[in-house]
């Protein structure tokens, strides 16, 4: 069976673990693993736009010896003109593996299913399982470890980022305390899978409206927009209802003295996030965007070697 990473729990614990010490050594020794010498392709498919996800996997994919094929699904007939299955059947005969990021996690599972090689989740509507890597390896380098440490996700909880927050940090072994306003708190189901999974790795997950109860003796503070790709439709009513919920240096005063902020960007100053807090002395997001890079090469590396 071919392995793929579509969400953060198709990893287990020990396998995130490795995955992450994997990337702190090919940050230490960037071009030390070339697992797509050949070179092999790898395509890299955007339905929506990015940054970093776009230049971290590029790069990657030439550091680890291969060639990346990024394509804009506007531009080619995945989607609207050809089903998710048909594409499948034909990049698996000619790339070494196959990067998305879309719209629904379905559309994943069915690439996943009529492919031979890895299929990897750039971020869907449901999880964004690369970014949180990166942020357990920016933890990691920070603190020496994430087992025992407290996370606070405050402002919309109920998307990919909150999502993945939960899982992957409770496989790491962490608390998560999550905030948000009245109906916009993680799924039901998410939130059980966390507590399952905290259950017996030894992490605590709590929920509520209060950004002060979660960040309280946080070690790392975390945000994300509070409109997602796809919702700009409500940004306006969005931007009243998350408003007590920025996070500002009177929120980070509540968290551990050595608490450090992270956000996997793009950010926006004065809404979930004000600019003293991103731009100041706790917070960690260039080194967690540059991890992006050395997390998904880690990744890329490991399913080589499981298929
Ligand atoms: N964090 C993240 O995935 O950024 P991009 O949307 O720019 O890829
Ligand atoms: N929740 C955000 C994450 C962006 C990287 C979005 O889906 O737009």
């Amino acid at each position: 069976m071919t392995k793929h990473f579509l969400k953060d729990d198709d990893i287990t614990p020990s396998q995130q673990a490795q995955i992450i010490d994997r990337a702190i050594k090919l940050k230490a020794d960037r071009f030390s693993e070339r697992p797509f010498a050949g070179p092999q392709t790898v395509a890299v498919i955007f339905d929506k736009t990015s940054t970093r996800t776009r230049v971290s996997f590029a790069v990657g994919i030439a550091e680890l010896g291969g060639v990346p094929l990024i394509i804009d699904s506007g531009v080619s007939q995945l989607g609207k003109k050809e089903s998710v299955a048909d594409t499948a059947r034909v990049l698996e005969r000619q790339v070494a593996q196959i990067v998305w990021r879309t719209y629904s996690q379905a559309g994943l599972d069915e690439m996943a299913a009529n492919s031979s090689v890895p299929v990897i989740n750039a971020l869907s509507d449901s999880w964004h399982p690369c970014q949180l890597l990166a942020d357990l390896m920016t933890i990691k380098e920070c603190f020496g470890k994430t087992e025992g440490l407290k996370l606070a996700y405050v402002g919309d909880a109920n998307n990919n980022m909150a999502n993945s927050y939960l899982v992957a940090c409770a496989m790491a072994g962490m608390d998560v305390s999550i905030a948000a306003p009245e109906g916009y708190g993680p799924d039901d189901a998410v939130l059980d899978r966390a507590r399952e999974i905290a259950g017996i790795q030894g992490g605590k997950i709590t929920s509520s409206n209060d950004p002060l109860e979660a960040v309280e003796s946080a070690h790392v503070v975390v945000t994300d927009t509070w409109v997602s790709m796809g919702m700009e439709d409500q940004a306006q009513e969005r931007a009243l209802v998350f408003q007590a919920f920025t996070v500002d240096s009177a929120l980070m005063s509540k968290a551990d003295k050595g608490a450090i902020f992270l956000h996997c960007l793009p950010a926006y100053r004065g809404f979930e996030v004000s600019a003293d807090v991103i731009d100041g002395s706790q917070s960690r997001v260039w080194q967690e965007a540059e991890n992006r890079l050395h997390a998904q090469k880690a990744l890329m590396a490991w399913l080589a070697e499981q298929n």
